[in-house]
């Protein structure tokens, strides 16, 4: 099957190479960069020595003879380029992650194109991608925030998540999180109240959602730590039985006795949620880790694509 990725550069562009090229059933035919176009990946990534693979500039033609296309481009890119496809779409964008484009366009501030997506998380919607020619990837601190709160939502009043993640979540243009001189021996908090993830994540959720950012001093790996007030008394073994009989087909979520850490899932696919205490006020808290860059993005989406193409759901991610 013929791939290609467009801001085959990027964070997650570099991931999806990494992941594709080793793919079974993939063939990798449209590196797109315009900045790299004519120069071997291996001049960029050292990884590739024994590999020709080189990045282009695609013409439309070249992107339509092939059978799935990733965008790993800035918000907005992807409404531009979506109605001239002919391929299968995932978006790492926002573009088409919401169920309302009048939403997105408040939110975003890009005028929508109405074209409808699935939105592109497994564990919740994986019939839906399987016969979806679009589908919308997660936004990273969404992925880990839906996957430690959907089996609990409707016991819950409202959801505080107090996240944090690596640098790399602000993707490889120079911004205030991603320099170094900023994020080094510090933690950034950022849009503590009003993220755009937040309108995201309570597409899905009943409960009434509290979300803050951070940036930490590392490059990969994100965690999402859950308070949830709940309407009324449940042990919190009855909790994690719940989420491990939610969670029974999803290959990539592990249920934990212990409270995870980032460094549980770095390079993996994996979403790891442990913690699972309930305080005196009947809060109960729960952590979950993802890589920002896989599960967060690249992993997730080729989760999808294997989904919509009919492929082992696990292929070229253990
Ligand atoms: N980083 C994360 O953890 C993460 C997680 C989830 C989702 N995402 C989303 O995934 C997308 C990519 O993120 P990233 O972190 O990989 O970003 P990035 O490192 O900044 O890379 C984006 C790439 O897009 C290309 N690009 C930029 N403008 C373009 C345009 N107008 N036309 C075509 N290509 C263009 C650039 O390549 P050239 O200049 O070489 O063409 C660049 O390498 C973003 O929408 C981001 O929000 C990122």
């Amino acid at each position: 099957m013929k791939a290609g990725i467009i801001g085959a550069s990027g964070y997650t562009g570099y991931e999806l190479i990494k992941i594709l090229s080793k793919h079974k059933k993939v063939s990798l035919e449209v590196l797109n960069s315009r900045i790299y176009a004519g120069k071997k990946v291996k001049t960029l990534y050292k990884e590739f020595k024994n590999n020709n693979l080189k990045f282009k500039n695609a013409s439309l033609d070249e992107i339509n003879k092939l059978d799935v296309v990733f965008l790993a481009t800035p918000n907005g890119k992807a409404l531009e380029l979506v109605p001239k496809l002919k391929c299968k779409v995932i978006d790492l964008s926002a573009d088409y992650r919401f169920k309302s484009s009048k939403v997105y366009e408040k939110v975003y501030g890009f005028k929508h194109n109405n074209i409808k997506s699935a939105y592109g998380l497994p564990e919740l919607f994986k019939e839906k991608i399987k016969k979806s020619k679009l589908v919308g990837n997660p936004g990273c601190y969404v992925t880990a925030s839906l996957l430690v709160s959907l089996p609990i939502d409707k016991f819950a009043k409202n959801i505080i998540f107090d996240c944090k993640s690596g640098y790399s979540g602000a993707g490889s243009i120079p911004s205030y999180v991603n320099n170094p001189k900023n994020y080094n021996d510090n933690i950034i908090p950022y849009k503590i109240s009003n993220h755009r993830h937040k309108y995201e994540m309570q597409q899905y959720l009943k409960a009434k959602v509290s979300f803050t950012p951070h940036v930490i001093p590392t490059f990969r790996g994100l965690m999402s730590t859950a308070h949830i007030l709940l309407k009324k008394k449940i042990s919190a073994k009855k909790v994690k039985d719940m989420y491990k009989k939610y969670y029974k087909n999803s290959p990539f979520v592990k249920i934990v006795n212990k409270i995870p850490e980032i460094k549980d899932v770095q390079n993996t696919n994996y979403c790891m949620i442990g913690g699972f205490e309930i305080d005196e006020n009947n809060q109960l808290v729960i952590v979950s880790v993802i890589d920002n860059l896989l599960k967060g993005a690249s992993g997730q989406a080729v989760q999808n694509m294997n989904i919509m193409f009919g492929f082992e759901e696990t292929e070229g991610l253990m």
